[in-house]
């Protein structure tokens, strides 16, 4: 297969990590004899610094026209310090969101069996723990009207969610649901808001088409709860685009690094993938932060594309560096390896099951 893959790696760790995933795209295309060509452009602190934009035009032609785009990390200290700022790095990822209509992020969560006891949490309320965040990517109060009075003193953003909005990430997540073990809960605030009323009847009646899949509802503030109490109750969840974010955070904690989880943002016509990590500035240059949200995130593009034979072998090398204790310092403290050599055993170990040489 041939892929036009745009390289988007921004800020601080975000192109140490995001060269390991290619790295491990590189093996890929070599074992299973498939083409790959990657252009790289600039998004987010790296960008406003060169250009003063945080996503220059040719970076949004560059992955219109690319067949899917893997991203690194966005944000950088000097910007969170002065929320005031009108040019910030985030607005590259949400303005790159919006113009490609990636409308549905979604985020695994699960748990490594060889990593049970990295987790703050107790073994026995993690293991098990498989469920997928569906969260709303290019609504909400994201992108609601914000205004703040002459004085400085008022401000408000708003909250606005459509029917369409809400049905079209719906749809995916009942399909999704359909395919695993078939429930779909969906987080929301309807005891207090009328944008989570709406989503409760335009998802309740989308569910009478998915007859297999049992729908249930749950309160934000209850889910947050639940999710650290008994995370294997769920499988598919649902959500507005700030419960989304606040709740993968959270989800993150569960397999005991936020340096593991991936992430896709699918449209219409582009999709993005993406470590659900941020920059994590401290860790800039120095070979240390963890690549193995980024090489996720480049099995979700495999499998976005169908290549399932070759995602599996991505996690498999990713299995098996867990297994052999080949992690960087966040999984195991006196850990002498680096993100380039995780990367490197994990590239070096993507095969092919079915080729005899490599048995
Ligand atoms: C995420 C991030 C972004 C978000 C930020 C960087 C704008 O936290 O992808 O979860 O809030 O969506
Ligand atoms: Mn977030």
């Amino acid at each position: 297969m041939n892929l036009k893959i745009a390289l988007l790696p921004g800020d601080g760790i975000g192109p140490e990590v995001l060269n390991q995933a290619v790295k491990c795209l590189h093996a890929v295309e070599e074992t299973f004899n498939h083409h790959f060509t990657f252009k790289e452009a600039l998004v987010g602190a790296t960008a406003i610094d060169r250009t003063g934009n945080p996503l220059p035009n040719q970076t949004l032609n560059l992955c219109q026209e690319a067949d899917a785009v893997l991203f690194g990390a966005i944000g950088d200290p000097k910007y969170d310090n002065d929320p005031s700022a009108k040019v910030r790095p985030e607005q590259g990822l949400l303005k790159l969101r919006k113009e490609l209509g990636l409308f549905a992020n979604i985020r695994p969560v699960q748990v490594f069996p060889t990593l049970l006891d990295n987790s703050p949490l107790k073994k026995d309320i993690i293991a098990g723990t498989d469920f997928v965040i569906y969260r709303e990517l290019t609504g909400g109060i994201y992108f609601g009207e914000k205004k703040l009075n002459e004085e400085g003193t008022i401000a408000s953003d708003l909250c606005e969610y459509s029917e369409k909005e809400i049905s079209r990430i719906a749809h995916l997540a009942f399909k999704a649901a359909k395919n695993r073990s078939g429930k779909l809960t969906l987080v929301d605030k309807a005891n207090v808001l009328e944008s989570s009323r709406l989503w409760r009847r335009v998802v309740s009646k989308i569910a009478e088409s998915y007859p297999e899949v049992t729908l249930d509802f749950l309160f934000v503030d209850n889910a947050a709860m639940q999710i650290i109490l008994n995370p294997s109750q769920f499988d598919i969840i649902l959500t507005e685009n700030m419960f989304g974010d606040i709740i993968s955070d959270e989800g993150s904690v569960i397999g005991g690094s936020i340096g593991l989880l991936a992430s896709a943002s699918v449209g219409e016509q582009n999709a993005l993938f993406e470590p659900i990590h941020g920059s994590y500035p401290q860790a800039k240059g120095k070979d240390i932060a963890n690549p193995i949200a980024s090489i996720l995130s480049a099995a979700m593009l495999l499998e976005h594309f169908g290549l399932f034979e070759e995602a599996m072998s991505v996690r498999e090398a990713v299995d098996k560096s867990l297994k052999k204790g080949i992690v960087t310092p966040d999984l195991a403290k006196k850990s002498q390896y680096g993100t380039n050599q995780v990367g490197d055993f994990i590239a070096d170990n993507i095969v092919d099951e079915d080729d005899d040489l490599n048995m």
